[in-house]
């Protein structure tokens, strides 16, 4: 029978959203009882719908869910626990322009970029999926007879996950895909800038979850930082906090879970730079520019906020950015055509401002953008500032649309700046010199936790490790061997012979 347009679901209750959406999930929704949470879309300044926030509380019976279920997950063998991954990355793939299009009402990044986040949550559960049959552990000879020695890897525990509101949906499945083949639960605790994302993703898991009988491995908690966030970071039961956002935020984590001698996984702020060489091949150099400085509105934790050309081509290179600049349609995230959305909130908007007034103060020059766009939202044109190595501003991040342009004499002088600011996510070169890129990959190049070689600072695969150095805060998601991070390591030593050596030939003999 033909579904009318009366009784079709809209995109969003297709996604499980709702006017009012309950703040917390163990895969059954809670009557959580916090105040209400408006979800704005930072296109029109509107709201979209709201979620009821969930409560010290509700954390609480969320959490009992977690420790309860991790019984039960942990002796699930791991392939079977990818299996269930496998099918949320179908899910998700059926699920994806709907998702894609949610992220990008409720986060502005254009469409092609909100596609881009739900395309990397079926990647890291297909690489999750794979791993399921792989959590090797090593075996070591031993140096007594008759002994194994060997490692094992075992499930950690309900773990925590807070994710910022600029990768509202993928950096959660970085986490979750590994950590669920892993063994571990978990507790997401998302932006609350991002409810929205959160409620439709937690409906996915909860409906993967309920078909196979599963329930409180996917959990959720919407709520403010002083309660929910504070309750996790203090819980005892929860071994691991894995953590992307800002190094305040990070230093706070690192603080309280620390202090109960917790673990930590901090993905913190970026200041990436690209350096361009003069024999660099321009026109690749101009585009990966673009994309790294421009894309997401400056508001990735791996944008381009640095931009190191060499005296060469300095001059060339910055004109042809500018007229680049001058050609960016900013707009709806949602029409086609459109290359940079608004930024997140009001508060974001008057931050980038109040660094540009900085900037002016400590004599760096705006040479395009600079101001706010006449229209609904909290949309920015996106600025460039021509920078000397003393401007201390550029060594914060701002999360905005800024580039700041720097002139160096050569490689050496390129790589000291690169790497004197506190951070040390990403970074990049742009040279056909094999010395120069080798130069820059070595021990005494890019101090980053990602260094690439005519590719931009944004855009990783999930393939690789993700995470950077400094107060980028040292931890690793995504892939590689980062599932290490979300498991235990046992050293197992089997004596099968009928002595009792001691090792490093100790004698303890009656
Ligand atoms: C982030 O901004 O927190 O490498 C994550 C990138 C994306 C992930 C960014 N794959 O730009």
């Amino acid at each position: 029978m033909p579904t009318t347009a009366a009784t079709k679901p809209s995109p969003l209750e297709a996604l499980g959203v709702g006017p009012v959406n309950s703040g917390a999930s163990t895969g059954r929704r809670l009557d959580t009882k916090g105040p209400e949470l408006a979800s704005v879309n930072p296109s029109t300044g509107e709201a979209i719908a709201k979620v009821r926030q969930a409560t010290r509380a509700d954390y609480e019976t969320v959490a009992a869910e977690a420790a309860r279920a991790f019984e039960a997950w942990r002796m699930t063998p791991a392939p079977r626990r990818g299996e269930i991954v496998r099918q949320l990355g179908e899910e998700l793939r059926r699920d994806k322009d709907a998702l894609g299009r949610l992220v990008s009402l409720e986060a502005g990044k254009i469409l092609s970029e909100g596609l881009g986040e739900v395309q990397e949550m079926i990647d890291v559960c297909d690489f999750a999926v794979g791993l399921s049959r792989q959590l090797y552990g090593l075996t070591m000879h031993s140096e007594r007879a008759l002994h194994r020695m060997y490692e094992q890897w075992h499930p950690l525990g309900p773990i925590g996950i807070v994710t910022a509101f600029n990768f509202p949906v993928a950096v959660w499945a970085w986490n979750a895909a590994i950590a669920a083949v892993c063994g571990d639960t978990m507790i997401w605790k998302p932006s609350s800038k991002t409810p929205l994302t959160a409620v439709a993703v937690q409906s996915i898991c909860d409906r993967v979850s309920e078909r196979n009988g599963v329930s409180g491995v996917f959990n959720l908690v919407i709520g403010r930082g002083a309660d929910v966030g504070e309750a996790m970071l203090a819980d005892r039961r929860i071994p691991l906090v894995s953590a992307t956002g800002s190094c305040r935020m990070g230093r706070r984590i690192a603080q309280v879970v620390g202090e109960r001698l917790g673990r930590t996984l901090l993905e913190l702020g970026g200041n990436n730079a690209v350096i361009v060489l003069d024999d660099a091949d321009l026109d690749l150099a101009l585009r990966a520019v673009l994309f790294g400085a421009v894309g997401t509105a400056g508001q990735r934790c791996t944008t381009t906020r640095r931009l190191i050309l060499e005296k060469g081509i300095a001059k060339e290179f910055t004109g042809r950015l500018l007229k680049a600049y001058g050609q960016i349609r900013i707009g709806d995230p949602l029409d086609e055509g459109t290359l940079m959305g608004p930024l997140i909130d009001g508060d974001a908007v008057k931050e980038m401002m109040a660094a540009l007034e900085t900037v002016k103060k400590e004599g760096g020059r705006i040479l395009c953008g600079g101001r706010t766009v006449d229209r609904p939202g909290f949309f920015v044109e996106p600025t460039i500032v021509r920078a000397e190595k003393d401007l201390a501003i550029a060594k914060d991040e701002t999360f905005a649309p800024i580039l700041y342009v720097y002139e160096v004499n050569d490689l050496d002088e390129a790589i000291a700046l690169h790497n004197d600011v506190p951070q040390g996510l990403s970074s990049s070169i742009f040279t056909t010199n094999l010395i120069s890129s080798e130069t820059f990959l070595s021990h005494r190049g890019s101090d980053c936790g990602i260094a690439n070689v005519n590719i931009g600072t944004s855009g990783a695969e999930i393939g690789g490790a993700f995470g950077g150095e400094k107060e980028t805060g040292g931890g690793r998601e995504s892939g590689s061997d980062s599932w290490k991070l979300y498991m235990r390591r046992q050293t197992n030593t089997v004596n099968w012979g009928k002595d009792l050596p001691l090792a490093q030939g100790v004698k303890f003999d009656l």
